[in-house]
């Protein structure tokens, strides 16, 4: 049955990515019996030495034996590495494929010296690198060599991926650890991961990695830090992966000891020369600088009259000489927006800011621009900004970090998300003018553009927690490489190089990832009103109202009677005209606006119909019960794979999937009661509100717990939680069983909170059934939708009568919190 070999089933950490190397199994193998045990490399650099041992391990690890390196051409077959010019000097009659250009490499089976054998060739060592990795991917997928020639060049110039990480260690928005970079104050002494890190960029042809937080520490310029920063560059360096830095433009002020950071003052013109001049003389491939200003409380060019052109183009003119770029950040808005004037719309600042500007800004000056107008939703419209900039370099922003879509405790693979983007026509001009080519520079003839994502990896072992997140930085590299390549192939791809070729586990693994944005965004956010989640805290669990009466901008406009922001032209806030004429047209209209966007463009009563027949209230029902329905059915999907995974990876995504699927019960229940109570109109399949297995914990016979209200009232079930008050030691709930006798799943809700570590035992007749601990990491420091989790305790026989205690043991501030318990019957 186990078509992957036995290899591939020993326990894995994740660490080594889609870098595994493991050996093929006798078919595969069988195909490469001919490949050159020799490679040589001709020139000489460290990233060139990078892809020749690069190569070796690849192909000792799948292939087994020995592979030896020379440097000079040899009689039998080879493997041939090295850039087109030094290639030229060993192969006299060399010729290289026209259309190779850029970092684009070739890489071919060619007869060298007479023998059969293989070039890998590029115009730069980074890209020699790449064609490595390519190389190494097609064997490690199985796929024939025979005959190969190939070229790949990247369509953007732009590929990069930003860090968010802080000097103390942690990271803003960050799932997975502590920085590779930072601790205490200072770079890590041992900047390992942050190589490896490096390498698995490279691997997918990402070229340079801004470090550090876009809530920039203007610390990180002075003098005496740069010869850490150096040390970072350097462990980049042997994989082509060139250093970048977000800064704040205030650090002439705030570390140059100069009065002011306006930026026409020419001595913060000479300021940041010096600081660039400076940064350059330790780090001379350094790449750029990324800049977020006047920006929920960022110091920006604002404050003196001054533009973002302003304030880019004086540090661009720093960094021109040298080679470097400054990505400004659009994602510039005003968070104290009146949210009683339904004229105001955060969606529409960048344009407004940035589109009138198009001809200002410096040749090296990148906007770096969210794929969205708000904030990484689970569902946005394509930013109008990405269409209205005709004279400046632009490059796309994507969030591979899980900010909004489940912080990578829960499944949301986004690739098909970016696809949608990158492939949406902007017809600027009545052409066909897709985000991707916008982008890449090819509409406008930009020099530089492409595509930053934030990445946000930490030193957990697997980089990203979830096993699975891995596909999201994979299918972002691969994306930025070739935005044109399909979402399936990208899929496949991943899974392959993560899991082996054993085609039940591709098929499953790729049909989860690729079905997971969808089934996230059914049991949270609908019809493009955003993630529905806590806004102004940890952007996790459920807060309808969050978003609300505040001047974030994030609004929805829910009440009583209908939902949704009015966009268009005609009625709303304008916004719509940001766009080309003919998308513009699109939108305005209800009946043209596709439902999945319908709320982000439009107010509308619970009763309005969509396409697809249901009326909006119905629509919200459905989709968050089929959303948690599905999220329940990757559990089963996952367990189809026990004994084709190896074990450790199985049982982590295995207990994520199963955490998941509880948490879409939260959402689901969250949003369902919070619009049945708000519109008045009940679920016309009846589901909403009524649950037939569960007991309420404020329904039990409480001993020293006590009831109280859960904030928001929709985070739990009846708006309230029995929680064990301090200075209790131990508190106990009973209940009868009253359904009827057979087996069942029961289902402990509790909250789990980062703030303590509670235990629970559950007795059925006084017989102990289940103990364990609240000792999960979930971002809340309160039982609220964040920390609500669920124990479940499978297969217990029950009878009407049967008593049921649960005995809570609060620990500090988190008091061993219950809403309810629910039966269902016991799965297999
Ligand atoms: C989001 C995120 C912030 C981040 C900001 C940004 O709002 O929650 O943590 O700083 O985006 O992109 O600048």
């Amino acid at each position: 049955m186990l078509g992957a070999g036995t290899q591939s089933l020993q326990a894995e950490t994740g660490q080594a990515a889609w870098l595994r190397y493991t050996r093929l199994d006798s078919a595969a193998s069988a195909k490469y019996s001919s490949i050159p045990r020799l490679i040589v490399r001709v020139g000489d650099s460290p990233v060139l030495a990078s892809a020749e041992q690069e190569l070796t391990r690849g192909l000792r690890g799948m292939l087994g034996g020995e592979f030896r390196m020379a440097s000079s051409l040899t009689y039998g077959p080879i493997i041939l590495i090295g850039t087109l010019d030094s290639v030229k000097t060993v192969l006299k009659d060399f010729i290289s494929p026209i259309n190779l250009a850029g970092d684009g490499y070739w890489f071919a089976q060619a007869k060298i010296s007479g023998s059969t054998g293989f070039i890998i060739t590029a115009q730069n060592d980074r890209s020699v690198l790449y064609g490595v990795f390519a190389f190494l991917s097609k064997i490690a997928r199985a796929e024939n060599l025979e005959s190969l020639s190939e070229v790949q060049v990247p369509a953007n110039s732009v590929r990069m991926v930003d860090q968010w990480d802080n000097l103390d260690g942690t990271i803003e928005r960050g799932y997975a650890g502590a920085s590779l970079f930072f601790e205490n104050g200072h770079v890590r002494e041992d900047l390992s991961r942050a190589g490896e890190y490096a390498r698995l960029l490279a691997s997918v042809g990402i070229n340079s990695c801004a470090i550090n937080n876009v809530n920039a520490n203007p610390q990180l310029l002075e003098k005496d830090f740069l010869p850490q920063l150096r040390r970072v560059a350097e462990t980049f360096r042997p994989w082509g992966v060139r250093l970048a830095l977000s800064v704040d433009v205030s650090s002439p002020k705030a570390i140059g000891g100069l009065p002011t950071f306006d930026p026409l003052d020419p001595r913060v013109a000479a300021w940041w020369q010096q600081t660039v001049d400076a940064l350059y003389a330790e780090i001379p491939d350094f790449a750029g600088f990324v800049v977020k200003a006047d920006s929920e409380g960022r110091a920006g060019p604002a404050i003196y009259g001054r533009t973002p052109a302003d304030a880019a183009n004086v540090i661009a003119r720093a960094l021109k000489p040298h080679g470097g770029l400054l990505f400004y950040r659009s994602f510039v808005y005003d968070h104290h927006l009146d949210w009683q004037n339904p004229k105001n719309d955060r969606a529409r600042a960048a344009y407004d800011i940035f589109h009138p500007l198009d001809d200002q800004f410096a040749e090296n000056v990148v906007i770096q621009i969210k794929h969205g107008p708000i904030d990484f939703q689970v569902r946005e419209p394509v930013s109008p900004l990405l269409g209205g900039l005709e004279k400046t370099n632009e490059a796309i922003e994507l969030q591979i970090t899980q900010e909004y879509t489940g912080q990578q405790r829960h499944l949301c693979y986004l690739v098909p998300m970016w696809k949608e983007v990158l492939d949406f026509d902007m017809r600027n001009d009545g052409q066909s003018t897709p985000v991707r080519e916008l982008i890449s520079g090819k509409t406008y003839h930009r020099p530089y553009g492409g595509l930053v994502g934030v990445a946000n990896v930490g030193m957990d072992a697997n980089w990203l927690a979830h096993p699975l997140a891995m596909a999201n930085l994979y299918g972002f590299g691969r994306l930025a490489w070739d935005p044109a390549l399909s979402a399936q192939t990208i899929t496949e791809e991943w899974t392959r190089l993560t899991f082996g070729n054993d085609a039940t586990t591709v098929n499953t693994i790729d049909a989860m990832l690729l079905s997971s944005w969808n089934i996230y965004e059914s049991y949270t956010g609908p019809l493009g009103a955003g993630t529905l989640t806590d806004i102004v805290g940890s952007h996790y669990g459920p807060g309808v109202e969050s978003s609300e009466r505040n001047g974030w901008g994030q609004w929805h406009r829910a009440d009583h009677a209908g939902i949704g922001m009015d966009r268009t032209v005609a009625t709303g806030t304008g916004y719509v005209a940001q766009y080309s004429p003919a998308i513009a047209k699109q939108y305005e209209s209800l009946e043209t606006t596709p439902d999945e966007l319908l709320l982000f463009f439009h107010h509308v009563p619970y009763s309005y119909k969509l396409h697809s027949g249901k009326t909006v209230i119905q629509h919200i029902y459905d989709s968050h019960y089929d959303g948690a329905s599905r999220a329940a059915a990757l559990v089963t999907q996952w367990q189809s794979l026990k004994g084709r995974v190896d074990q450790a990876r199985y049982e982590d995504v295995l207990r994520r999937l199963e955490y998941q699927a509880g948490h879409a019960i939260v959402w689901r229940d969250a949003i369902c009661n919070w619009f049945a109570r708000t519109s008045g109109i009940p679920d016309e399949r009846g589901r909403v509100g009524h649950y037939p297995g569960r007991v309420e914990a404020e329904d039990m016979e409480l001993h020293g717990y006590v009831v109280f209200d859960v904030t928001p009232w929709e985070a739990a079930s009846g708006g309230k939680g029995i929680e064990c008050p301090s200075p209790a030691e131990s508190c106990t709930a009973t209940f009868l069983f009253t359904g009827a006798p057979g087996r069942y799943d029961i289902d402990v809700r509790y909250f789990d909170q980062s703030n303590g570590t509670s235990r629970f035992r559950v007795y059925l007749r006084d017989q102990l059934i289940a103990e364990w601990s609240a000792g999960d990491h979930l971002p809340a420091s309160a039982p609220n939708a964040d920390s609500s989790t669920r124990y479940r305790i499978r297969g217990i026989t029950l009878k009407p009568g049967d008593a049921l205690r649960i005995e809570g043991r609060p620990d500090g501030p988190e008091r061993a919190a219950l809403d309810y318990v629910e039966f269902t019957p016991a799965t297999p």
